[in-house]
């Protein structure tokens, strides 16, 4: 499932964390990257660990864990650190599929990444290309989203970044370890709990969502992994 979540940050915000990156000192991409995909990436990164990747990292998940519509769709467990990248002069990152399990430095805790997100710092109207595609079940998807819109697809998928050939491309990216590994399973559950949210605005009295919100728990029970 891909997921698109719209308006994690307001424009003036978005604005304030461009300029914070457009001074900034940039690594080479290949710093994260597996032997494999380090081949494949062209771009530039923070470090990790760098203050400014830490600054819009934690304020992004302080947004996130207070959006309905990442906690319904992930049902996040843990994260790993975001993290900020570059795209400019005919950067890239061809097609590859992410290292399924992450470990942030200086933790002990490893992440499964069972999801990738993706925030645009950048509006589309000011690089050209830097579209990412995704490979899904339904074909390929192309994805180039307002500044402060994030997407949220599947960690088992092909993807790459579409060469930048005009301007800049700022994002952030990270992963999350769901309490459900299964994207079929989220997928359901992601269903359910929107009808749920539905009738408990359009028919708040009925007496079948206590059955039905019973069920989703239920279902959730069965699959979930702590
Ligand atoms: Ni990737």
């Amino acid at each position: 499932m891909l997921l698109h979540i719209p308006g994690l940050f307001a424009k003036e915000e978005v604005q304030r964390i461009r300029e914070a990156l457009e001074q900034a000192d940039w690594a080479d991409g290949k710093i994260t990257a597996g032997f494999q995909s380090a081949k494949a990436k062209h771009n530039l990164q923070l470090p990790e660990g760098h203050p400014l990747a830490k600054e819009i990292g934690a304020a992004m998940l302080e947004r996130l864990w207070k959006n309905p519509l990442f906690m319904s769709a992930a049902l996040p467990h843990k994260v790993f650190p975001p993290l900020l990248n570059c795209y400019t002069a005919g950067g890239s990152f061809d097609f590859h599929i992410d290292n399924a399990v992450r470990q942030p430095k200086g933790s002990i805790e490893r992440v499964r990444t069972d999801l990738s997100a993706t925030l645009f710092f950048s509006e589309p109207e000011d690089y050209d290309g830097g579209e990412l595609e995704i490979q899904d079940t339904y074909g390929t998807q192309r994805v180039k989203l307002p500044a402060g819109d994030m997407v949220l697809y599947p960690g088992t998928s092909l993807h790459k970044v579409n060469a930048v050939t005009r301007g800049t491309r700022f994002a952030s990216f990270f992963w999350t370890q769901s309490l459900v590994r299964e994207d079929s399973q989220r997928a359901l559950l992601f269903e359910m709990d929107a009808a749920i949210q539905q009738l408990t605005r359009d028919v708040p009295d009925h007496p079948s969502l206590i059955r039905l919100t019973g069920t989703y728990h239920n279902l959730l029970r069965r699959w979930v992994e702590v």
